[in-house]
């Protein structure tokens, strides 16, 4: 088995006096692509922001909160007691790395993608233009883009695809091992999707990343994660090999989650939506936060929130199965 990059363990996060994350925890091995699914709002965000500590002030994280970081596969760090200056000057971009939830629209439209490169050296004291200019021709040309020309546009002269190309390159720029990538395609059509992947799988290889990749499409998953978790209001509900979470999936959650995938050929199978709403952090229900859109909910799940359990090839929160381990 590879060796460990990043432990989260019991990472709870509050707005103000809300909770949204529920004691989520995960490993990613060094190498690996790791998967985060679940719908808009369960906390996916929250949990990327958590890691690169840049989460707003009026958030809190749990005192029994920690992320332990494995620097050049030495003792780990926990990054939630690190100093703010250290973090920021050996960690935050140089180690790990983010492409934002919908930065398309972020890139500066008044300056040129060559002065978003010099912002980005500038803020991490390179000043050096002509060692920014050729790392950024570098980086662009792994992208697949057209460097010379890509230097001296406007972000309104990019396409959608050519935008987030040019955000992956400056994610990079600092040549980082961990890099997560915020729902990298969901501004973009079916097709450029496909090529954003391909190219964040060639990235992968070509650098020696790790990633965290987080999505609301389980489907976009399938062919790039080793490993998903599955997550539903601030709560790990099951984790396993991609195999395993596309082709033998347990979690009623899960299950529903793949069902609403349209099936390509399949004329006759709408993909099906999940009834009810996504939870309320405001006022989750008691139990199971899944049970009253889930079709198997019994007595148990009213009452109690299930823990996640290890099956041995997975990992779940459901009382069905809780109830087959004891037995
Ligand atoms: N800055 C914030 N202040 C208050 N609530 C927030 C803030 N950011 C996110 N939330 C809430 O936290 C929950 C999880 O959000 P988020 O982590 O962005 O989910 P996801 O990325 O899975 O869509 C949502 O209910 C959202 O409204
Ligand atoms: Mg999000």
């Amino acid at each position: 088995m590879r060796e460990p990059l990043l432990k989260v363990r019991n990472l709870d996060v509050y707005y103000y006096n809300i909770r949204v994350l529920h004691r989520v925890g995960f490993e990613i091995r060094r190498g690996e692509v790791y998967a985060l699914v679940g719908e808009s709002g369960c906390g996916k965000t929250t949990t990327a922001n958590a890691i690169l500590r840049i989460l707003p002030e009026i958030a809190r994280i749990g005192n029994e909160s920690s992320i332990l970081y494995y620097k050049d596969g030495r003792d780990p760090v926990d990054l939630l007691k690190l100093p703010e200056d250290e973090f920021s000057r050996d960690i935050r971009w140089k180690e790990i790395s983010m492409v934002f939830q919908g930065a398309l629209n972020a890139l500066n439209p008044t300056i040129k993608i060559k002065a978003h490169f010099l912002e980005t050296a500038k803020a991490h004291g390179i000043r050096d233009k002509k060692e920014v200019y050729k790392r950024a021709y570098e980086l662009l040309s792994a992208v697949k883009l057209e460097a010379d020309r890509v230097l001296e546009s406007y972000p309104i002269e990019l396409s959608g695809g050519m935008k987030q190309r040019v955000l992956i390159a400056l994610a990079l720029f600092l040549n980082p091992k961990f890099v997560i990538l915020d729902e990298p395609t969901t501004a973009l059509d079916v097709l450029t999707q496909r090529e954003i992947l391909f190219l964040l799988k060639e990235l992968k290889e070509k650098f020696d990343l790790t990633y965290m990749l987080i999505t609301h499409d389980i489907a976009l998953v399938a062919d790039i994660a080793d490993r998903v978790g599955i997550m539903y209001a601030g709560r790990i509900v099951e984790e396993s090999s991609v195999e395993k979470i596309f082709y033998d999936p347990k979690h009623p959650y899960t299950i529903a989650l793949l069902r609403s995938v349209p099936q390509i050929g399949d004329f006759k199978r709408l993909p099906e939506g999940i009834p009810g709403e996504p939870a309320d952090f405001r006022k989750l229900p008691p139990g199971c936060p899944f049970h009253p859109r889930c079709p198997e909910a019994t007595e148990i799940c009213r009452q109690k929130v299930p823990p996640l359990i290890d099956l041995g090839d997975r990992k779940i929160a459901c009382h069905l199965y809780a109830k087959e381990k004891v037995s």
